[in-house]
């Protein structure tokens, strides 16, 4: 293929859709996945440029590296620049009853662009998909796909912008066109080497690839564009479901489409560190957004990995390494305030700062914003989720409202 289709790194490190695993020294090294997977980094022009069509500071996660990498963004930009609709396209696999803090990642961030670009979203969950992966129970996968669409909603989606459908209700009409003219474009051996799948897995598993590229494709969504073909989609996550869309961008231009773009995250990491993501099936490993004040608590104190010295006194001597130290890198996720950070990084390092009282900190920011994901959570009612499940015309999202500005700020400083 085109674009490459090695499945993982080597070394050790494997980053698929289903498993990230660090590489011999505990770490997931970026730099190999972007060379291996070819996508670029998103560097400080394209941030600028952001800044000055949006007149949006660009978010936290952006300026600190946590979305690091993309395809396509010029592209993006460039239709942004010239008025021409663009939408955002991400999804979920519903493998537990409650997200953890790294899923909320990608749906907080695209809540940001949404708003900033003032685009539409369709956000797909792939209950299709656990349910050939995970064995889960089919109607079970379905709940837990609903009970997962009211978290992705209290991150705070615009109802009149935002399309979120499951697999196993949406599947038919236009998407499912689209579905089997991409599985006709892929053979049975790139989807092997891509997905790095072999003859014992169930063919479900090789034809599904196909339903989670289609959503790239605008023609899939004819209630919101129309049947319109050539808009440019945005596919904003972390960088493990990057196969899927390798595998996209190489057919999309023989199929008559435009190459959806990408803009990829690191991993929020787990409690114990640095060598995996987050994981739903290991409890200790994560914070769940249905997680007590006492729980993120208990977990923060007992698991959080830390770069702290073994005595009180070695340690204010020799200060502590926030290279390694989980609560440090949670707190470069959830802490805004760049000040404050700056402080603590180099309080801890200084060894001012002892393990306990960054723990602390990172405590007290995780309860406020759980406690407050779990109030807006409560107002997703069965007629509010069905509200944005529902496919519907979308009048108002194309062309851009006039009033629109497009806001020319000086570059920063
Ligand atoms: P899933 O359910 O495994 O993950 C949902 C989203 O969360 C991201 N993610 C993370 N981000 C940061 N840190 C972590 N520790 C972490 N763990 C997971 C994933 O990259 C994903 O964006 N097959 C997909 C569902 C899907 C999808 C999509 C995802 C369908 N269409 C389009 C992204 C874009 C899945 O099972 O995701």
């Amino acid at each position: 293929m085109a674009e490459k289709d090695i499945p993982n790194g080597k070394g050790g490190q494997e980053v698929t859709p289903w498993e990230v695993k660090g590489n011999e020294e505990g770490k997931i090294d970026y730099a190999k996945l972007v060379r291996e997977f070819g996508c670029s980094y998103l560097d400080q022009p394209i941030l600028d440029r952001m800044e000055k069509l949006t007149g949006h500071r660009p978010h936290h996660w952006l300026q600190r590296g946590i979305f690091f990498a993309h395809r396509d963004m010029k592209e993006v930009l460039d239709c942004y620049e010239k008025g021409q609709p663009f939408y955002l396209y991400t999804g979920r696999g519903p493998s537990s009853e409650a997200l953890h803090l790294g899923h909320l990642i990608p749906f907080m961030f695209n809540v940001w662009l949404q708003k900033v670009f003032k685009v539409p979203i369709v956000i797909q969950i792939t209950d299709d998909e656990k349910y050939l992966w995970r064995g889960l129970d089919l109607e079970e996968s379905i709940r837990l796909g609903r009970e997962n669409v009211r978290d992705i909603i209290a991150c705070g989606f615009e109802a009149e912008n935002t399309f979120i459908f499951s697999d196993f209700d949406y599947v038919g009409g236009a998407f499912y066109r689209n579905i089997t003219k991409l599985q006709r474009a892929v053979t049975a051996n790139q989807c092997k080497g891509i997905f790095g799948l072999n003859d014992t897995d169930n063919i479900g598993k090789v034809a599904f690839p196909a339903v989670q590229a289609a959503p790239c494709f605008s023609d899939s969504f004819p209630h919101m564009f129309g049947g319109r073909k050539d808009l440019q989609c945005l596919i904003p996550c972390a960088i493990d479901q990057d196969p899927y869309f390798r595998m996209t961008r190489h057919v999309a231009p023989p199929m008559g489409y435009k190459k959806p773009a990408q803009l990829y995250s690191s991993f929020f990491p787990a409690l114990q560190g640095e060598s995996g993501k987050m994981s739903a099936s290991d409890p200790t490993s994560a914070i769940f957004v249905t997680d007590t004040p006492k729980q993120i608590k208990t977990k923060i104190n007992k698991h959080a990995f830390s770069g702290g010295r073994d005595t009180e006194a070695e340690h204010r001597e020799k200060g502590g390494n926030v290279d390694v130290d989980v609560s440090y890198k949670y707190l470069t996720f959830f802490l805004e305030d760049d000040e404050r950070l700056e402080q603590i990084k180099q309080d801890y390092t200084s060894g001012k700062l002892l393990t306990g009282y960054l723990k602390a900190e990172l405590i007290a920011v995780l309860q406020k914003m759980v406690a407050e994901h779990q109030e807006r959570r409560k107002l997703v009612t069965d007629e509010v989720l069905d509200q944005f499940m529902k496919p519907r015309p979308m009048p108002n999202i194309f062309p851009r409202s006039p009033d629109l500005q497009i806001n020319l700020l000086p570059p920063r400083s």
